[in-house]
């Protein structure tokens, strides 16, 4: 069935969609499992989204050699049409057992998934395609400005990022955080995400675009949904020249200097699930675009149709567990559900 006016359908489809490690993202697990029947795996048995989930289970560490016949058993048990991972670590296995044909993993190629989680080599793929990166050099080499950031090349959460004035401090840093590093210009302008969808042949169905105006270990707290055809037209360029396949978030700066500058590239949902979810039209949130593809459906690309304006803050929730780790039910915050409009 061909793309039709974009009306939501109401039913929660018979078809399973596996999403790994789920950690605390119980907004994306839940947005799933209001379409279809969802599997929520994390090696932690308190991670919360998997509450969310209809079916949940602990799994084996993503090193361990158990984890993909692990995968594949449940997508032989739940009827598995697709399995999203929700964090940066399993991407890269996940790429691999989908070209074994071992599961169906909405990721892209493994030579991507390799590439974007190495930010020094995803600094060397977008220049050699042509998309904009700031200078970025190794540590010992010499950045062409001052200050740059020295971060780890496979960072997440913002992890051991710093900014360094001079090739002095440069040096210091990049051996005190023990990991290999990077050394980039640090970009002084406005910061922002695009949060695109790529269908299962890496064409892009649409790129979202919003402020980062906080963000605190990875998430992006508080932001606002744009009207920016240059990013949407960016983020679209981005997924499609490397044939992405599903979510993908690009974050950019705005710098007075170099203009603009990609300084990451996550294959999956980005850190602010509310801001695309809040933009979609109708029938077009990128949960439900997803399951409608597990379903076969071919999609038809609509990048840029959005709605800007909406902004989002967001804060903590918790879930009351029993001594069988079985939620209560019982919750401290009154009424239930979103404050009413005043
Ligand atoms: N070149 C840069 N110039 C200025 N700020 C930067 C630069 N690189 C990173 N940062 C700051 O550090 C934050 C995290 O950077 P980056 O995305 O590269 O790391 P990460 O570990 O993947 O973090 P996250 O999970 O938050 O995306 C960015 O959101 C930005 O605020
Ligand atoms: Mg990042």
């Amino acid at each position: 069935m061909a793309d039709g006016d974009g009306v939501s359908e109401p039913v929660k489809r018979d078809l399973g969609v596996l999403l790994t490690g789920v950690g605390k993202r119980y907004d994306i697990v839940s947005a799933f499992a209001q379409h279809a029947r969802v599997v929520a795996a994390d090696p932690n048995p308190l991670a919360p989204a998997q509450y969310a989930a209809d079916v949940r289970v602990p799994v084996p560490p993503i090193d361990d050699d158990a984890y993909v016949p692990a995968l594949q058993e449940l997508c032989r048990a739940h009827r598995v049409a697709l399995v999203v991972p929700l964090t940066d670590l399993d991407i890269e296995v996940l790429a691999e057992a989908r070209v074994a044909g071992l599961l169906p993993a909405l990721v892209p190629d493994p030579e991507i998934a390799r590439a974007t989680y190495d930010k020094y080599e995803a600094h060397l793929l977008l220049e050699r395609h042509g998309l904009p990166s700031p200078p970025t050099v190794l540590p010992g080499e010499q950045p062409p400005y001052y200050p740059v950031i020295v971060k780890p090349r496979r960072g997440s959460g913002s992890r051991s990022i710093m900014r360094a004035r001079d090739a002095r401090a440069v040096e210091f840093l990049a051996s005190y955080i023990e990991e290999p590093a990077m050394v980039q210009k640090a970009m002084d302008g406005p910061e922002l995400s695009i949060d695109c969808l790529a269908d299962l042949d890496g064409r892009c169905l649409n790129a979202i675009p919003r402020t980062m105006i906080e963000s605190r270990g990875g998430e992006s707290i508080k932001g606002t949904v744009v009207d920016d055809r240059e990013l949407v037209e960016l983020g679209r360029r981005v997924v499609e020249t490397l044939a992405v396949r599903g979510p993908c978030t690009v974050q950019v700066f705005h710098d007075s200097q170099v203009g603009l500058g990609i300084t990451d590239v996550n294959t999956r949902f980005g850190g602010a699930f509310p801001a695309p979810m809040y933009a979609a039209l109708p029938g077009r949130t990128y949960p439900e675009l997803i399951v409608r593809m597990a379903a076969g459906e071919r999609i038809a690309p609509h990048v840029g149709e959005y709605r800007a304006g909406a902004t989002f803050t967001r804060y903590y929730w918790q879930l009351e567990l029993d001594e069988s780790l079985t939620p209560t039910g019982r919750d401290i915050v009154a009424p239930p559900g979103p404050p009413r409009p005043r």
